[in-house]
């Protein structure tokens, strides 16, 4: 018996396979992040990330308006600082270097959005997303004090121009305080992307060389989520959304699809996924080796975030995306 049903009917064409097609990854999903650092002219590409480069306030400019002429809507900011100390002065000072790179930024293309990565990890010495105990329990990361410490952060970087806040660090109570901050500093309309389900991941380490971020001891697992938990994703999600967060975040976002889906099936707020450094590092070493192709593998990879949920993409690939999705399609 031949069969009636044939699935194959609407895919004998480009177009044909266009008209039917459910997801559609476009520009306007992308979110790039770069890395601002000191000094003039630098570009220093990172070498776990190739095409990746810490960049001065100038070129961070330049990038920004290439971004913004692509079609990319937002960028994410995160900061290496000259100098790092205990309090984490470079995250929360007004010259701090992501507060310089969003007003240049916002000079130079006021209509990018400018998201400001609130956390203290690129500027402790000790590489922690938070403040240290010094007494008995020496090297424990405090939750309340770091809050004060993610307020002033959270409201200089709103004074210096950037638009949307987005804090890091996984700290219980996060969001409700740095609403509170802004809200008391004028910033009622400044929005809250919170990285409400971040887990503890090895697929962090090209951003920590690209970051300077490592922790200088132990890890992150007192903080950030367990990788077999996906339950408690949803009870994050939850005190995230009633703190007053306005996005929500899941990260990584590779081996992480099912909470995705889980958590856009869970609010109606947009739900944000970072495709983080790790899962682009082995992209471009394949790549680079031949073994994969990294235009077919990278919008693929894309297309499927947005498929199992995601609305918005943070990610290293996202230039090169739109370059590809703008050539002719077929
Ligand atoms: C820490 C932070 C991390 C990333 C961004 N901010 C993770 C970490 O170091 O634990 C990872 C981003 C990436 O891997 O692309 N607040
Ligand atoms: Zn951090």
């Amino acid at each position: 018996m031949f069969p009636i049903h044939r699935p194959r009917r609407l895919r004998q064409n480009a177009s044909l396979r266009r008209m039917v097609q459910e997801t559609v990854l476009n520009a306007n999903d992308l979110i790039y992040p770069l890395f601002a650092v000191p000094g003039d002219a630098v570009a220093k590409e990172v070498v776990s990330m190739p095409g990746v480069y810490q960049l001065s306030v100038d070129k961070i400019v330049e990038e920004a308006k290439e971004v913004y002429d692509l079609g990319i809507p937002a960028i994410i900011l995160f900061g290496i600082p000259k100098d790092k100390d205990n309090d984490a002065t470079g995250a929360w000072h007004d010259c701090g270097i992501v507060q310089k790179a969003a007003t240049a930024v916002k000079e130079a293309v006021p209509d990018l959005v400018v998201i400001a990565d609130t956390c203290l990890c690129e500027y402790t010495p000790h590489g922690h997303c938070g403040y240290l105990e010094t007494g008995d329990l020496v090297g424990r990361v405090l939750n309340d004090p770091t809050l004060e410490l993610l307020k002033k952060t959270a409201v200089s970087q709103a004074n210096a121009g950037a638009d949307i806040i987005a804090p890091s660090g996984m700290m219980d109570g996060f969001v409700t305080t740095i609403r509170q901050a802004l809200d008391e500093a004028g910033f009622e309309n400044t929005p809250i992307l919170s990285y409400a389900a971040k887990y503890s991941s090895g697929y962090y380490g090209p951003f920590r060389d690209a970051a300077e971020s490592s922790p200088s001891y132990g890890d992150r697992r007192t903080y950030q989520m367990n990788p077999g938990n996906a339950i408690e994703a949803i009870k994050e999600i939850e005190l995230d959304i009633a703190e007053g967060a306005d996005m929500l975040m899941v990260k990584p976002a590779l081996s992480y699809m099912d909470v995705i889906w889980r958590v856009k099936q869970a609010t109606n707020l947009p739900v944000a996924a970072y495709n983080v450094s790790g899962e682009y590092s082995m992209v471009k070493a394949a790549a680079l080796n031949g073994w994969i192709d990294e235009k077919k593998v990278t919008l693929e990879t894309l297309t499927s975030f947005k498929r199992a949920g995601a609305d918005l993409i943070l990610t290293y690939h996202a230039k090169d995306a739109v370059r590809w999705l703008n050539e002719v399609s077929v």
